[in-house]
């Protein structure tokens, strides 16, 4: 005899994202009123941890987070802040998230708790994944410092940290209980960070909204400039932007076999991990999204002019798009890069689906990328990197 039985539920998520300044200055309510508004009768137990590059910058961050929790009594701090190695290295090595849960358990947070992260988009996805993991999901608050964290990576529902020698091996699909960017954060950040996250937004503006990209352009000079009302802006719409797809997509767990906000990244996660992690996230992105946009003005899907005027503005906002990376090979002569093919495949399985462009705005899915297009691909952007005099007919 044969039996089943069928199981079918959903699970609605929601979060906000809070954009403002000085989030810990003493006057400013709205993270102690939202965290005290979901906790009461209860005072809001939190673990603070805290990137160490954003310390570093911010040496009275620990104090003032102290006394910010100290002066609202819906509060609660559960021990000092944690500290942990900013970048790469707080998901290349699983001690991070270790000391994490080791300190879920021994203080006290449960599931009514908050694990509440400062850091860049590194310390945030491997927070997130040890805030998923512990007792099966603590709730986590976001407090992203960097640009590329407070314009995708924190706004999102990934986390996860690196394994295997690869990206995001493992992690989970959790979405935060809420996330707070303070754009004051940013003006501490190295030039290379302040324009790393940039990439993002034009990655975005390309797949989604030709009038981003048409501002970007606009905006490149107060952007390089490091004027703040300019970033904000950014931020704002590049998350909008990420958070109307997560939302609106119909797959925001990633369970199909295309990952559109992953434009231009099959490549710019390999030469993250060819380099070392030498190239930052967002400069490999930049890199990936050049080597894509040619590629499909190469393969007939989007005019010369269009895919110029991507390369331009990549370039406009200081962005290198050439990395040697993108030439070594392997012993067989196939490129290295082309690895990152597989893996992009892989981490989601089914049948290789990239996302191209057809217009600037506008994405178009392939499920074939040919390595001689590739190939006069990164002619075409090391032809670009040359100082002039050098540069070979394309
Ligand atoms: N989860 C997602 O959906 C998602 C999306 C995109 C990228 N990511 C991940 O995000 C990571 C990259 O994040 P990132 O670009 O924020 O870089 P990062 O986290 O590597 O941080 C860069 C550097 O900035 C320092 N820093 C952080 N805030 C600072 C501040 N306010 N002032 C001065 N220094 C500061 C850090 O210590 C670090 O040294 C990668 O691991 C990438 O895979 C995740
Ligand atoms: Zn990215």
């Amino acid at each position: 005899m044969q039996k089943s039985l069928h199981q079918s539920f959903s699970v609605s998520f929601e979060y906000p994202v809070y954009f403002t300044r000085g989030l810990f200055s003493p006057g400013h309510t709205l993270l102690a009123e939202h965290l005290a508004g979901l906790s009461a009768p209860r005072p809001a137990r939190c673990l603070v941890v805290l990137d160490d590059g954003l310390l570093a910058c911010h040496p009275s961050l620990a104090s003032d987070i102290q006394a910010y929790m100290q002066a609202h009594p819906g509060l609660e701090l559960a021990g000092e802040c944690l500290v942990v190695p900013g970048g790469e290295a707080a998901k290349n090595d699983r001690q991070w998230a270790d000391l994490l849960l080791e300190a879920v358990e021994q203080r006290g947070i449960d599931r009514h708790a908050y694990l509440i992260a400062l850091g860049g988009g590194a310390v945030l996805d491997m927070a997130g994944f040890a805030a998923a993991v512990a007792h099966r999901g603590v709730r986590h608050i976001r407090v992203p410092t960097t640009v590329l964290a407070q314009n995708d990576s924190g706004v999102g529902v990934k986390n996860g940290i690196n394994a295997f020698g690869k990206k995001n091996f493992t992690g989970a699909f959790a979405p935060p209980t809420a996330v707070f960017n303070d754009s004051t954060f940013l003006s501490t950040l190295d030039p290379r960070d302040w324009r790393s996250g940039m990439a993002e937004a034009v990655k975005v503006s390309l797949i989604k909204e030709a009038a981003f990209f048409r501002w970007l352009e606009a905006n490149a000079g107060p952007l390089n400039a490091r004027e703040l009302p300019a970033m904000e802006k950014l931020i704002y719409e590049c998350a909008r932007l990420h958070m109307e797809h997560i939302a609106g997509s119909g797959d925001p767990f990633e369970k199909g076999s295309s990952r559109p906000l992953d434009f231009g990244h099959w490549s710019a996660h390999k030469l993250e991990q060819l380099t070392r992690y030498e190239l930052r996230h967002g400069e490999a992105v930049a890199i990936g999204l050049a080597l894509d946009s040619w590629y499909a003005h190469l393969a007939g899907l989007l005019g010369r002019d269009e895919a110029q005027a991507i390369l331009d503005l990549l370039q406009n906002l200081g962005f290198e798009l050439y990395h040697p990376a993108l030439e070594w090979e392997d012993d067989s002569g196939q490129l290295r890069i082309w690895q990152g093919l597989r893996e992009f495949r892989e981490h989601l399985g089914g049948r290789l689906t990239i996302m191209l462009l057809e217009a600037i705005g506008k994405g178009i899915e392939v499920h074939r990328i040919e390595e001689p297009g590739i190939r006069a691909s990164i002619r075409k952007l090391k032809a670009m990197h040359q100082p002039a005099g050098l540069k070979s007919p394309t």
